[in-house]
């Protein structure tokens, strides 16, 4: 399988909630390299143009809201399908929905305040990446 690169986002909820390296531990346990990672608090701006693609859907406001309501950190993931793998690993959107064991089941409380963020395709990993990382921020497992 390729090495591929997504996007992850450990959500306001979640470091609120003060669980930041129980995620990553998820993420380093299943074989995922932390390539980039910075911490954040989204502008309104920042996360409206993050999530532009939802921009028609009802939920779009209160998701800028809650995305900009507190810090984040942002990560760059790499390994073996890096990007179906994280998937996995959060479990469904809806936590009510997402698989036992998962980021989700164990760490989100709603459908809206849900934990992670994780790139759906490769298309969208690219653009995501690039909208948060310079080329120099992200590293490789050698370097
Ligand atoms: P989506 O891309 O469908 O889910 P995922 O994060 O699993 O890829 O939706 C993006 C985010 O929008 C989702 O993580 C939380 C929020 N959202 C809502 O608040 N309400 C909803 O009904 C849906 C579908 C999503």
């Amino acid at each position: 399988m390729a090495v591929e690169r997504t996007l992850s986002i450990i959500k306001p909820d979640a470091v609120r909630k003060n669980v930041i390296g129980a995620i990553l531990s998820r993420f380093e346990g299943a074989g995922l390299r932390i390539a980039a990672a910075k911490m954040l608090h989204l502008s309104r701006e920042d996360a409206g143009g993050f999530y532009a693609v939802h921009e028609a859907r009802p939920f779009y406001g209160e998701l800028c809201d809650f995305m900009s309501s507190g810090p984040v950190l942002i990560l760059v993931l790499e390994g073996e399908g890096a990007i179906a793998k994280n998937r996995d690993l959060m479990g469904a959107t809806n936590p009510k929905d997402a698989a036992a064991g998962t980021i989700r089941a164990d760490f989100a409380d709603s459908i809206d305040a849900n934990a992670v963020h994780g790139s759906d395709g490769a298309e969208t990993a690219a653009w995501e990446i690039a909208y948060f990382f310079g080329q120099r921020e992200i590293f490789r497992a050698e370097s």
